[in-house]
Formats: C-alpha cells, sequence, structure tokens
C-alpha cells in the first residue's frame, strides 16, 4: 500500500510517500514559510501552503516515481498547529482522497513524530523527547495512550533558543549558530535551573541570559555553553526520571532540536549508564514533514481506523494524549 501524507500543522508544507513495505521512504519533499521578522503570521503561512501545494505535490509525485493514481491512502495533520495553516492541508487531503475515491485519516502530529522515530530506530517502546520549535515533551505510551511525562510550561526549547538568538543578534533559526558558539566557550555562568517535577520552563532563562548579555561582561560563546549546559541538563534529567519511573528500556529524541550533537552526547551518556538504547531521528525526518505523517496513517489504517470526510475537521488544540493509540495494542 502507498500513503501519501499531508503536514501542514505551522510553517511547512510537507508531503510524503510511504510504501507500508517496510515504511520505505518514496518522497519527503517540503517547503518552509520564512521570515526576517521573527514570529510567523498564520495566515502569511497559510497563503505560503496554498501557494507551494502543487509543486510540492509534483516533487513529491516525481521522487516516487509514481502516479497520483498510485497512492491507496491520503493521511493529513488534523492537529495541533495553527487552524489557518491546517486547513490548508485538510482542505489538500479531502480533496484528493474524493478525487481519487481513497480513504483518508487524520493524523496527530505529535504522535507522528513518536512514530516516525520508533520505525526508523526499530524500537518498541521508548521514551520519547520531541524538541522542536513550539514543543518541548516527553511522551511515551501507557494503558493506551501517549502520556505526556514531562513537557515545558511555556516556551519551547526551540523557540527558547530562537529568542535568545534574537538577543545577541545572530539570526534564525539560532540553534545551530549557538551550538557553534557554544563548542568554542569555556566558562560556565550560572543561570537558573527550572525543573518543576517532570516539567521545565525557560522564559526564566532567557528573561536572565538577556540581562547577562546586556551587561556586556561575558562572552557570547561563554553565554552560549552556559545556556547549552543547564538547559540540555534540565531536558535529560527529566527524561532520565520518565525512564526511571515507567521502566522503559529506548530512547528516541526527534524534533528539529534533535540535530544538536551537545544535546544527544549527553542523552546518550546518560542511557549508557543505565543500560538504555538511543536512537537520533535522522534530520529530514525529525523536521516537520509529511513521511512521518504518511508512516502513522499507514499504522492507523492497518488498525482498521478510518475517517469519513465529517470527521476530517481540524484539531488545532488536540492533545497528545487525547488519542487513543489502537494500533499499538
Ligand atoms: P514544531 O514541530 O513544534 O511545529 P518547528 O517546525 O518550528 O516546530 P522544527 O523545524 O522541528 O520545529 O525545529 C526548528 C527548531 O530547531 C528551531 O528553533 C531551531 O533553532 C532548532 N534547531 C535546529 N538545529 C539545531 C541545533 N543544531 N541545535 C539546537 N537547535 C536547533
Ligand atoms: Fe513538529
Amino acid at each position: 500500500m502507498i500513503c501519501l501524507g499531508i503536514e501542514s500543522t505551522a510553517h511547512t508544507f510537507g508531503i510524503g510517500i510511504i510504501d507500508s513495505n517496510g515504511f520505505k521512504v518514496l518522497a519527503n519533499e517540503k517547503a518552509t514559510f520564512t521570515t526576517n521578522e521573527g514570529g510567523i503570521r498564520p495566515i502569511k503561512a497559510a497563503e505560503h501552503h496554498i501557494l507551494f501545494f502543487d509543486m510540492i505535490l509534483q516533487k513529491a509525485l516525481e521522487s516516487a516515481k509514481i502516479k497520483l493514481e498510485d497512492v491507496d491512502l491520503i493521511a493529513f495533520s488534523q492537529g495541533p498547529g495553527l487552524g489557518q495553516c491546517l486547513r490548508i492541508g485538510a482542505v489538500a487531503a479531502r480533496t484528493l482522497a474524493l478525487g481519487l475515491k481513497k480513504p483518508i485519516i487524520g493524523v496527530n502530529h505529535c504522535i507522528a513524530h513518536v512514530e516516525s522515530g520508533k520505525i526508523t530506530s526499530g524500537f518498541k517502546d521508548p521514551v520519547t523527547l520531541y524538541v522542536s520549535g513550539a514543543n518541548t515533551q516527553i511522551l511515551a505510551l501507557a494503558s493506551g495512550r501517549y502520556r505526556v511525562f514531562g513537557e515545558t510550561l511555556d516556551i519551547g526549547i526551540g523557540n527558547f533558543l530562537d529568542s535568545f538568538g534574537r538577543v545577541l543578534g545572530i539570526g534564525f533559526p539560532a540553534g545551530p549558530k549557538i551550538e557553534e558558539l557554544a563548542s568554542k566557550g569555556e566558562k560556565y555562568l550560572e543561570l537558573p535551573y527550572t525543573i518543576k517535577g517532570m516539567d521545565f520552563s525557560f522564559s526564566g532563562i532567557l528573561t536572565k541570559v538577556e540581562q547577562l548579555v546586556k551587561s556586556k561582561k561575558y562572552s557570547t560563546e561563554d553565554l552560549c555553553y552556559s545556556v547549552q549546559e543547564t538547559v540540555f541538563a534540565m531536558l535529560t534529567e527529566a527524561t532520565e526520571r520518565a525512564i526511571a519511573h515507567i521502566d522503559k528500556e529506548e530512547v528516541v529524541i526527534t524534533g528539529g532540536v534533535a540535530s544538536n550533537q551537545k544535546l544527544c552526547g549527553m542523552l546518550k551518556t546518560m542511557c549508557s549508564e543505565r543500560n538504555v538504547k538511543f536512537a537520533a531521528v535522522p534530520r529530514p525526518l525529525a523536521t516537520d514533514n509529511g513521511a512521518m505523517i504518511a508512516m502513522t496513517g499507514i499504522l492507523m489504517h492497518k488498525a482498521g481506523l478510518k475517517n469519513k470526510i465529517s470527521e476530517t475537521n481540524i484539531n488545532p488544540y488536540q492533545r497528545t494524549d487525547q488519542v487513543d493509540v489502537v494500533w499499538c495494542k
């Protein structure tokens, strides 16, 4: 079976094509809306998605070397995300499904990150650390749902790094530049370490580090080094506690921030000390993409799940733990 998956929760419009036989990625094309002014205006991102739909679809079909008629199932990101952006993906998915007379399935975006992590790592029942621009969650399966064992109480880790980057004036996205600068830092500057139970918060650290930048007393390298050491230690600590509490033996990291070698290194060390397996999702499948939506669509379809068109409304505020994960039973 061939599944076409559509991703449009925020600034990325992506189409992935997956062959259910071995979850082979036949295509994973995307276009990302960017802006120099910082935050994204949902309406502008939605206009971008409309504009790029046809081109991305054609590119995906070409990469996959298939015709549209060869597609057996349409999957799309149903939520959570920006309503105006989600709506474009949903309309595109309905149009394709109705035109091709093929089944359609709505997928939870965060769960798609988890499932694609399981597929790429081969792990059966991991704790997933999902670290992207807007999201920072520790997820694991318990009693039939992906439960959120820890999450940010304010901003996502990626947005935190990008906001810090704006204070430093190093451009967007700041994560990779902070990583590079941090590798040259040596002196650890004390920052708030804000873990509350299994949850974490970043806005207080941002305020503190802004003050340090403005004082002009510290090098950019040392500031980046100290920020990384602090926030990544928080994420590693909470992930370690999740493994211990719920007795899991595998850890997967995914999302755009999974590209960070420092964070991956800290997690890897923690996992090897606990005799737990560790895997990082490769970047094209870790950042927002259509392939992960198609992979999850296949899992759901195989479990007998189907959506009527009337059930394909977007769900901008859907939480990860609202979805019954019947395909894992
Ligand atoms: P979401 O998945 O929550 O909708 P998004 O689409 O903004 O969010 P991604 O594309 O998964 O998120 O990730 C983007 C984030 O990843 C940016 O904040 C960027 O700074 C960060 N990032 C990318 N590379 C690195 C890196 N090497 N180190 C740290 N952060 C990084
Ligand atoms: Fe995402």
